[in-house]
């Protein structure tokens, strides 16, 4: 039986957006040289924001927005207390204009920007655009946002995201000042969660937050939304376990993949296969189970390539399964894990359309026992 306690009506991840340039993590060197613009009054009419999601691109723009238009700006930091800051904290200023390319491909967005433009700001120092996902924009509205950007009025400053800036044509590219967003650490994302926990009065041990951001991808967004769904599920009063994450959210142990990835390297295909049943008939998730062997398998070849990576690449793991580690990167050759990776990859995007959707897993670990043994 389900039982949800809501801990908090705002969800988590806007809940704990920060409000001031010192709170955000990582970034540094986007943080560095955006406080250093704003102290010195140095602001540019276009910045471009590319990086992975989750990892700060509109919170530093809604930072940096504010910063431009506080009325009581100290150093670089907006004070939150003008009537600018709180407007746009609470999102109703109206020289905020934030305009989501994914949602129309932006084109009438953008026919009113560039009709709105020329009126100076209604009541701050600059009308700030954010353009989100700006990718997206169809042709027709990346042309019309060059022509802006091609002689932007002093008044305006731009803001564009994106996660994909490949597919940004270059001239918009080349008019922008362009920061680099990284994807945040294990580390910070811990850090981070730790903190939220606290504030939220919420018990909750530290390998469970580990385990947290090690399925985040790098994205604090969604480091912040999986401990959401915990604290929903399970509470504030008893304090929460690395096995009851697992349990909520479905996640694959690490000591799950390392036990998995032994029987493996031992040729073991029974105990493999039985190992492998036992673990789904507890409710993992056969999908989530084969990416989280591939992924085990990637760190394993990253090692094998490259073993200066040791730290950053086997992060989460205790000391026993670093041991099985040590051991898989001696049993398996480059070519052997190559292949289990094809084939794990495979049976990975059979699953959705398999009658038995663990079935393609089960195959494809006969499959890459079976070849080796000739
Ligand atoms: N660098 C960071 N420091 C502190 N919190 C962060 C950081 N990055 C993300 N967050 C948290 O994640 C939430 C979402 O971040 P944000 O909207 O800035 O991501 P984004 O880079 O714009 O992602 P997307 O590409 O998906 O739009 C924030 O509200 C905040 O709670
Ligand atoms: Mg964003
Ligand atoms: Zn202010």
């Amino acid at each position: 039986m389900l039982r949800y306690h809501n801990v908090t009506n705002l969800v988590l991840y806007r809940k704990y957006r920060p409000k001031a340039f010192s709170e955000v993590i990582g970034q540094e060197h986007v943080v560095r040289t955006l406080s250093n613009a704003i102290a010195g009054s140095l602001i540019s009419h276009a910045y471009l924001f590319c990086g992975p999601r989750g990892s700060g691109k509109t919170t530093i723009a809604r930072l940096l927005a504010k910063a431009v238009n506080c009325q009581d700006q100290k150093g670089s930091e907006p004070c939150n207390k003008c009537s600018s800051c709180l407007e746009i904290n609470e999102g109703r200023a109206i020289d905020l204009i934030e305009i989501d390319a994914a949602s129309s491909g932006g084109i009438d967005e953008i026919r009113e920007l560039r009709e709105g433009i020329r009126f100076a700001p209604a009541k701050s120092k600059y009308k700030v655009f954010i353009i989100d996902e700006c990718h997206q924009l169809s042709k027709e509205a990346a042309n019309a946002l060059l022509k802006t950007l091609e002689e932007p009025p002093s008044h305006a400053v731009f803001i564009l995201a994106t996660t994909e800036i490949q597919k940004m044509i270059p001239t918009i590219i080349s008019r922008c000042q362009k920061f680099d967003f990284r994807k945040l650490t294990i580390d910070e994302m811990v850090r981070r969660l730790e903190f939220i926990s606290k504030a939220e009065k919420a018990k909750i041990e530290k390998p469970a937050l580990e385990l947290i951001a090690l399925n985040s991808a790098g994205s604090l967004r969604d480091a912040e939304s999986l401990l959401n769904k915990v604290l929903n599920f399970s509470g504030l009063e008893k304090e929460i376990k690395k096995e009851d994450i697992i349990g909520i959210l479905g996640l694959v142990d690490t000591q799950v993949m390392v036990q998995l990835a032994d029987y493996i390297a031992e040729r073991k295909m029974d105990l493999a296969l039985e190992f492998l049943g036992k673990t789904l008939e507890k409710g993992f998730d056969p999908e989530v189970l084969s990416k989280s062997l591939i992924e085990y398998f990637r760190k394993i070849l990253i090692l094998k390539v490259n073993p200066d990576l040791q730290n950053t690449v086997i992060q989460g793991f205790n000391e026993e399964e670093k041991k099985h580690i040590e051991k898989h990167l001696s049993v398996f050759t480059l070519a052997e894990i190559h292949r289990l990776m094809t084939i794990l990859i495979s049976a990975s995007n059979q699953m959705k359309y398999s009658p038995i959707p663990q079935l393609p897993l089960e195959l494809a670990i006969v499959e890459g026992l079976q070849k080796e043994e000739k």
